[in-house]
């Protein structure tokens, strides 16, 4: 297992660059195996989610080919086996290989994929969207097997805006026969992303980025080049890093709109803030303000950013409200924020914070991804020495994490214990 050991108090100054974004490229590397022949993706970020899809596709006889921020994909000698439980286990991602492979051979045949334990994170929307498509879905001892004589457009309306079902239908839909449109569909910015992608391979889709994607099936789809948007959400983190103990920091190469649910918080909390083109300046405040939030779907406040925003709400001063609505299992970082000192008391889906609260180093596990977020948040600022386990969970999120802090001025080391 592996920990990080993070010494409390220092200042954060310089440039942090940002990276590609997760939820994007973990979409983009299943979505390159439609294609014929090979598909070059670049600003790929450097965490173990592209490892655990790049075994997938090695699995599947596709050759991955990475260097340096670049990944080239060539599906021409693929085959199409089932994805083992150790496979699909090692991320939640995994189940874009359902909507590729499926649009691809009209079969997939894989486990349940796995992911961070932040709610019970159901697949029904998928599946009802591929049935929808003309598929047949039989789930056996965790195995789903998904197969279709042929697939043909149809009107999809989603229940709840659901980023995966949204991508995984447009996989899904791009090989199939006629039109397919998706309603009330997920706005993320990552969409557009999978959107652009997929357009520049050969299909027809238009509209992603609002709540109606419309795909115009095509017969073959081709290689091509194309670049992962940055990641609002590790953006978004190094921002409440810098609220926390920034003097100038600059988070650079990130398109600020897609962070504004973030920032207009952050400027409602007296925190300064410099945006420009691709990157915004940001300090400590001297008298932070608290405040409330809500996660929604794009373009409202990112649940990814909940855990650690919590983590920044702790040192205003006065009382805030947190409200999730999007996972039920998004305060297990709570616990570990109030043994640090914070003050911080859940009922069901809210939170309430009464700051300001002076935090301490204390031992500490990651949960889940962005709990682990929060927790470095809180070691950045505690007094003393904070070690936090289960550091693989931020592993597979934050690129050169300890690299990209200590660029900074954070004091931190990352160890392996048995
Ligand atoms: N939902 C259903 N049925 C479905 C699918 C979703 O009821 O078939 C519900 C979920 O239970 C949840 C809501 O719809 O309450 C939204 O879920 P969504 O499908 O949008 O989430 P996801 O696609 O599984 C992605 C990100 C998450 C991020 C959410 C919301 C990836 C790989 N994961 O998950 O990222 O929290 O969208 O923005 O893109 C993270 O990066 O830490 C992370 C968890």
């Amino acid at each position: 297992m592996k920990t990080l050991t993070i010494q409390g108090g220092q200042t954060l100054s310089g440039t942090v660059r940002i990276g590609g974004a997760k939820n994007s490229a973990v979409a983009l590397i299943p979505a390159a195996i439609l294609a014929s022949d090979p598909v070059t993706i670049c600003n790929v970020p450097e965490i173990t989610d592209i490892e655990a899809l790049s075994n997938i596709l090695k699995h599947l006889n596709v050759s991955v080919k990475r260097a340096s921020e670049s990944i080239v994909i060539d599906p021409s000698k693929m085959e199409n086996k089932m994805i083992t439980q150790e496979l699909s286990s090692k991320l939640r991602a995994s189940y874009y290989f359902m909507g590729a492979l499926l649009g691809k051979y009209k079969k997939v045949t894989m486990y349940f994929p796995g992911g961070c334990k932040i709610g019970e994170r159901p697949i029904n929307l998928h599946l009802k969207g591929f049935e929808a498509l003309g598929a047949t879905v039989t789930i056996e001892d965790n195995v789903y097997t998904i197969t279709a004589d042929k697939l043909q457009g149809a009107s999809i309306y989603l229940d709840t805006p659901s980023v995966g079902a949204t991508i995984n239908i447009m996989l899904a839909a791009t090989l199939a026969d006629g039109t397919t449109t998706i309603d009330n569909a997920a706005k993320e910015p990552e969409i557009a992303n999978i959107a652009t992608l997929l357009n520049q391979m050969g299909a027809k889709v238009s509209g992603a980025g609002t709540s109606m994607i419309k795909i115009v099936g095509v017969k073959e789809l081709n290689g091509c080049f194309h670049e992962v948007i940055p990641d609002r959400i590790e953006a978004g983190t190094y921002l409440i890093f810098g609220a926390l103990c920034g003097d100038h920091l600059k988070v650079d190469n990130i398109i600020p709109s897609h962070l504004e649910a973030l920032t207009s918080k952050l400027e409602e909390m007296n925190i300064p803030l410099e945006i420009g083109i691709d990157y915004i300046y940001i300090s400590k405040s001297p008298s932070q303000r608290s405040t409330n939030i809500k996660t929604l779907g794009y373009p409202g406040f990112p649940t990814d950013l909940q855990q650690p925003f919590t983590t920044l709400l702790t040192q205003s001063s006065g009382h805030s409200k947190v409200e999730e609505t999007i996972w039920e299992n998004r305060f297990m970082n709570v616990p570990y924020l109030n043994q640090m000192g914070a003050n911080i008391k859940v009922n069901g889906m809210k939170a309430t914070v009464d700051g300001k609260t002076p935090l301490h180093g204390e031992k500490v596990e990651a949960t889940d991804l962005r709990a682990g977020a929060s927790l470095v948040a809180a070691a950045l600022i505690a007094d003393g020495q904070t070690t936090i386990t289960n550091v693989e969970h931020i592993l597979r999120g934050y690129e050169e994490i300890v690299e990209k802090l200590t660029n900074v001025g954070a004091k931190i080391e990352i160890n392996e214990i048995d």
